[in-house]
């Protein structure tokens, strides 16, 4: 029997917090934070899948967003501003002239209203937001619904919807850092990414516009390729990155969901599969220098020690005509699915 259980998990400037646990038949769970809908921790066979913190005071701290739910705009607004009909508005800057992941009060630092259910083999929790008119410097009130579902084939389904009031730009994903392991860096692990081209971006990574063809670069994933090799190139992209840091285009992009990536721990034998209703994936290794930021324990982040599949629309869209839009009307519907499975 797959069950959910709740827990309070201390109290942020934000309000209290609960952490759900929801356990399948085979006794691998996940552990959701109402604070910022983190995916606080994923076990497998009893193994952390997942770069994160045991306490909430992690959380609380600097953090590279572990786990969380990145809006209302995942990846970098460049100039942190962009114009709709003519208005043009200003959102807040946190990374320099730019905005990252939302700006400084983001989704990641919110608390949520969480529903916890189990029903028909679908055991999870609805997290809700209303983000008001002006926040953060984005139009319209946004409400806003991040679904968790973990199933027993060890899938976990990330369903998004929103609503706006108002004309607005949106652009949710989730943050995990994955490490399906022991190893200390995720070097060593395949990576194949369903993408034929990516989005380049400049020296404060905001996308140039260009959508290169990834044959002959080792952004060409799709094949599987160790990730070491693959970062390991003098590709300017990536050196300036120290890694991957970059949105893949996925190929032939049609709304449906669809496999998109494959990543293979070698060691553990491991596989993490992610499907996606997105047209970008952000492949991220991690590349802080080792110590930049803690995880578990106080133990400093390994450069490297995750990777993160941050199932998106392109960064700075709402600046770039050619990206598909990242609009979304008073009175539509914005919906968007991604699932984790681990095999
Ligand atoms: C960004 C990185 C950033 C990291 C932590 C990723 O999504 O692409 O540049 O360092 O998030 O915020």
């Amino acid at each position: 029997m797959l069950s959910v259980n709740s827990f309070p998990w201390g109290t942020s400037p934000a309000g209290p917090v609960d952490r759900y646990v929801i356990t399948n038949t085979t006794g691998n769970s996940v552990a959701l934070i109402s604070y910022g809908a983190i995916v606080q921790s994923i076990l497998i066979d009893g193994q952390e899948m997942t770069l994160g913190f045991d306490e909430l005071s992690g959380y609380l701290g600097v953090n590279p967003g572990y786990g969380a739910t990145i809006g209302r705009y995942a990846n970098r607004i460049g100039g942190a501003a962009f114009t709709l009909d003519g208005t043009t508005y200003e959102v807040d800057a946190n990374e320099g002239k730019n905005q990252l992941h939302g700006g400084s009060d983001g989704f990641n630092s919110k608390v949520w209203d969480a529903e916890p259910f189990n029903a028909d083999g679908k055991a999870g929790v609805k997290f809700q937001l209303v983000s008001p008119d002006g926040d953060m410097g984005y139009p319209g009130t946004l409400r806003v619904t991040v679904t968790y579902t973990w199933s027993d084939d060890n899938a976990l389904r990330i369903a998004y919807e929103a609503t706006t009031d108002k004309k607005t730009v949106l652009n949710l994903t989730n943050h995990t850092y994955f490490n399906l392991g022991d190893e200390e860096t995720v070097l060593d692990y395949i990576l194949q990414v369903d993408a034929d081209r990516f989005t380049p971006v400049n020296a404060e990574q905001i996308p140039t516009g260009e959508l290169p063809d990834v044959r002959d670069t080792p952004f060409d994933l799709r094949s599987p390729r160790r990730v070491g090799d693959a970062i390991d190139s003098d590709h300017s992209q990536i050196r300036a990155a120290g890694g991957f840091d970059h949105n893949f285009v996925i190929s032939n992009h049609d709304g449906s969901l669809r496999e998109v990536a494959l990543v293979i721990d070698p060691h553990s034998g491991r596989k993490l599969r992610c499907w996606t209703t997105e047209p970008g994936v952000q492949v991220f290794t991690t590349n802080f220098p080792t110590g930049k930021y803690e995880m578990r324990g106080g133990t400093p982040t390994p450069r490297h020690g995750g990777i993160c599949l941050e199932t998106q629309h392109f960064p700075d869209s709402p600046n770039h005509e050619a990206f598909p839009s990242t609009v979304l009307e008073a009175g539509d519907t914005f919906r968007s699915t991604t699932v984790f499975r681990f095999e």
